[in-house]
């Protein structure tokens, strides 16, 4: 064979190899795994946006996400943001009045268009804290997420989650500086989600709360399914649907 033929035959392999990747069925999981407090990190293949995250720098340290989502200036929502932005490179967004580098300001009530979709800022009443603190909606790649972040009882967020279709709700039941269990069950109800999962408990002496109790008052009074999950624990949001 003479050295052009072959090498056509080369290409044409290479070619055919580097299409039949390409075209292999990409996921369409999405996956959210808890990393403790109010930190979560939602992903899609590659692909994942981290909020608030108060972690221990060897976890901050695996981390690359693309986007970085903090609610308000408290040290345990903006936790390891500016390490790990400066690691990932990650564009992080936050109100007004959070203190950190790289960030894009959100304002309550707006939406921002991403590769991945699209975070909205929603109210939050947590006088505690300086700035504007809110919470997100966000829809990850078509599932649409609620993040409350820091907030005591929210009457307006229901007309917020019905417009936008909710489906999981990530909610404070540790009380004293943001809803506690009772009110935190009455907001499932304004929301209705498909799923919930109660995060900011027992991380401090004062925000003690039982996600046991929590789920069983939620499953009582509502549809809605509570998730627990542990630090470091996932939960597959979305399956392959293929
Ligand atoms: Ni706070
Ligand atoms: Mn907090």
């Amino acid at each position: 064979m003479s050295k052009i033929v072959k090498s056509i035959l080369l290409c044409i392999l290479l070619l055919t190899f580097l299409s039949s990747t390409s075209l292999a069925s990409p996921t369409d999981e999405v996956i959210l795994r808890y990393l403790g407090h109010s930190a979560f990190l939602i992903s899609h293949g590659d692909k994942s946006l981290l909020i608030d995250p108060y972690v221990n720098p060897a976890t901050a340290n695996t981390l690359k996400p693309q986007y970085i989502l903090v609610t308000h200036n408290h040290h345990d929502h903006i936790g390891e943001t500016n390490m790990i932005a400066k690691n990932s490179g990650a564009i992080v967004l936050a109100p007004a009045g959070t203190t950190g580098k790289q960030q894009s300001i959100i304002n309550i009530g707006e939406k921002k268009e991403y590769d991945f979709g699209w975070v909205l800022a929603t109210p939050a009443k947590h006088p505690e804290a300086s700035g504007t603190p809110v919470g997100y909606i966000i829809n990850y790649y078509g599932v649409i997420i609620y993040h409350a972040g820091d907030t005591h009882w929210l009457s307006e967020i229901k007309t917020i989650a019905q417009e936008n279709q909710v489906e999981v709700a990530l909610l404070p039941i540790g009380g004293k500086y943001t809803t506690n269990i009772d009110e935190a069950v009455k907001m499932v109800a304004l929301i209705s989600p498909k799923i919930v999962i109660p995060m900011h408990y027992d991380t401090f002496p004062d925000i003690q709360a039982s996600p046991d109790k929590f789920k069983k008052e939620v499953e009582r009074t509502s549809g809605t399914e509570t998730k627990i999950l542990y630090s470091g624990q996932k939960l597959v949001l979305r399956k392959t649907q293929e």
